[in-house]
């Protein structure tokens, strides 16, 4: 059994439910992790497997997650948790006002432990900012960002529907394909 190493019911809940549809079942761990502040979500995950080596024996999944937009040469990037309980999804539409390129992205790494073996698994979604808040589902950001091909922010959309086309969704595939090819 993999323990997802998390303190957000929002990415639990998305992994859980694109798991479960690959027959793998995940439990949640409340484990304290310190976040290291560095350049890249890699980084921080890699830091995060090594600390949590120490603390259990588990085998762990961990996920990072960063929203980049354009126009602000991709701030939040790693900083998108402190951006979020700063000055919210609000604050950052302030932050556009008048940008006429509103092209953004959302990255997930996802750090799988197993044993003493380590990877890494990425995925990436494109899409805009939308000009206001839109629907209740999700979390975080997703009320202001519309992937492309869409016309609905991520919080207008059904887990499901948000998960085969998310970042997030994206990279826990590839940790399903790897632990079936296994
Ligand atoms: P972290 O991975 O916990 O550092 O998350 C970074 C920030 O991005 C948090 O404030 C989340 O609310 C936000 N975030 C992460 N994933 C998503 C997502 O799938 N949709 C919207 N916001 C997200």
């Amino acid at each position: 059994m993999i323990h997802f190493v998390t303190t957000s019911d929002g990415k639990y809940r998305e992994v859980a439910n694109l798991l479960h549809g690959y027959g793998i079942k995940i439990e949640r761990e409340r484990l304290p992790v310190p976040e290291i502040q560095a350049d890249t979500s890699e980084e921080v995950v890699r830091y995060s497997l090594d600390v949590l080596a120490g603390l259990t024996a588990n085998d762990v999944l961990v996920d990072d997650s960063g929203f980049y937009v354009n126009a602000l040469n991709g701030f939040p990037g790693v900083f998108s948790a402190y951006t979020y309980r700063t000055i919210g999804t609000r604050g950052l539409l302030r932050l556009l006002e008048g940008a006429q390129d509103r092209s953004s992205r959302f990255e997930t790494v996802m750090g799988l432990r197993l044993g003493k073996e380590v990877r890494v698994f990425k995925g990436e979604c494109h899409g805009v900012v939308a000009a206001e808040p839109h629907g209740a589902e999700g979390f975080g950001f997703d009320p202001i960002f519309v992937p492309d091909g869409e016309v609905r922010t991520f919080a207008e959309m059904p887990i499901t529907e948000k998960n085969a086309i998310s970042h997030r969704g994206n990279a826990a595939k590839k940790v399903a394909e790897f632990l079936q090819g296994r």
